[in-house]
């Protein structure tokens, strides 16, 4: 079964064809990093008004890289929130657009469970990293709108675990990159300034430490950035080693926290696999500290190549295969409408 998904929840145009939930045929993003860079972060409206710019071209793009025809696609998989809603309406729209016009079902999927399952497409994995994760399994989404921990029975069958109690972990990471003045999108570039920098220069904080606590706190981090940059008599230069020490500080925090809670919780649950997903574990520091506790503790860990971390198509195609193949709950559905509060499940 050849499924098109369709993504266009906040700053990234994407379509992709995958085949049976495993096998990528095309996949293309179009970026809208130029658009927003200059005003140091998304602006939902000039982001909707690009995904009507972009996507058809995207979505021809896609069926030219697979070698395939628009007739070839036997249903439609696009994401119907969380996210910006006039970003997700272009999506919603253009899908029941092709799913009416070619005949074939539609289904209306969550952003946040496409990257949880992002690792049930087949991938080249490096490092150990690869692998389809077994059932049960604890997840960390972590993400520019995201930080929640989940535990994963089976596809549709979720339970939270713990979630951010205020910012998610890369909103903070592209808070503190604007803060000391790097362009956006700020995680990126914090994860590069870091490799240059010691980690164990600042000891930034790490909140709700509690064993019993699987909830996150990235605010007080922030302000604690902002403290130590106030205390200085200026920003350091990008290219000194206090600037490189503060970003590789502030993201170990960060990293520490992600990381101890995810490994806990997957103890605690008895669980062997672990699957990190979501934009912000395209993250250096946090692959390979992942990586590391996974191997000292005997867990398989699950993340993505960085194009299926970050915000993609495929993962909405391979989720969206799950629900089409059974007809259910989201089969022919005209009445689909894009929400920013969207629960887990089909639609
Ligand atoms: O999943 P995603 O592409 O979009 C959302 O659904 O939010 O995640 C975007 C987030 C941004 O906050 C960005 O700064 C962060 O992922 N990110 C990174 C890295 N690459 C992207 N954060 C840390 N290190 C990276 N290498
Ligand atoms: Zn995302």
């Amino acid at each position: 079964m050849l499924v098109l998904g369709i993504e266009s929840s906040c700053d990234e145009t994407a379509a992709s064809l995958v085949e049976s939930g495993r096998t990528i045929r095309a996949n293309q993003v179009a970026s809208q990093i130029p658009v927003h860079a200059r005003y140091g972060g998304v602006v939902p409206e000039l982001a909707s008004r690009n995904h009507i710019v972009e996507l058809l071209p995207v979505i021809r793009a896609c069926v030219a890289e697979a070698g395939a025809a628009l007739a070839d696609i036997d249903g439609i998989a696009v994401a119907a929130g969380p996210g910006l809603v006039g970003s997700l309406l272009v999506g919603v729209e253009v899908a029941k657009g092709l799913a009416f016009g070619l005949g074939r079902p539609l289904v209306g999927v969550n952003h946040i469970e496409a990257h949880l399952m992002a690792p049930l497409i087949d991938y080249e994995g490096a490092e150990g990293l690869s692998g389809t994760p077994d059932f049960p399994f604890v997840g960390l989404i972590v993400s520019g709108g995201h930080t929640h921990l989940f535990r994963v029975e089976d596809v549709g069958r979720y339970a939270l675990i713990g979630s951010t109690r205020d910012d998610a972990a890369g909103e903070a990471s592209d808070t503190v990159a604007k803060m000391m003045g790097l362009p956006y999108p700020g995680g990126v570039q914090i994860d590069r300034a870091a490799r240059r920098g010691d980690k164990a220069a600042i000891r930034f904080p790490r909140a709700l430490p509690q064993r019993d606590s699987f909830d996150f706190s990235f605010s007080g981090l922030k302000t604690s950035v902002l403290t130590h940059l106030k205390g200085l008599d200026a920003t350091p230069d990008p290219e000194s080693q206090a600037f490189a020490d503060i970003c590789a500080s502030f993201q170990e925090a960060v990293v520490d926290v992600l990381v101890t809670k995810t490994f806990r919780a997957a103890r605690q649950h008895k669980v062997n696999h672990v699957v990190i997903s979501g934009g912000v574990s395209a993250n250096s520091r946090l692959r390979e500290r992942a990586l590391e506790v996974a191997t000292s503790n005997g867990v398989a860990v699950h993340i993505p190549p960085i194009r299926l971390c970050t915000d993609n198509a495929a993962m909405i195609a391979g989720l969206g295969y799950h629900y089409l193949k059974g007809g259910s709950p989201g089969f022919d559905r005209f009445d689909l409408n894009a929400s920013s509060s969207l629960p887990m499940g089909a639609r």
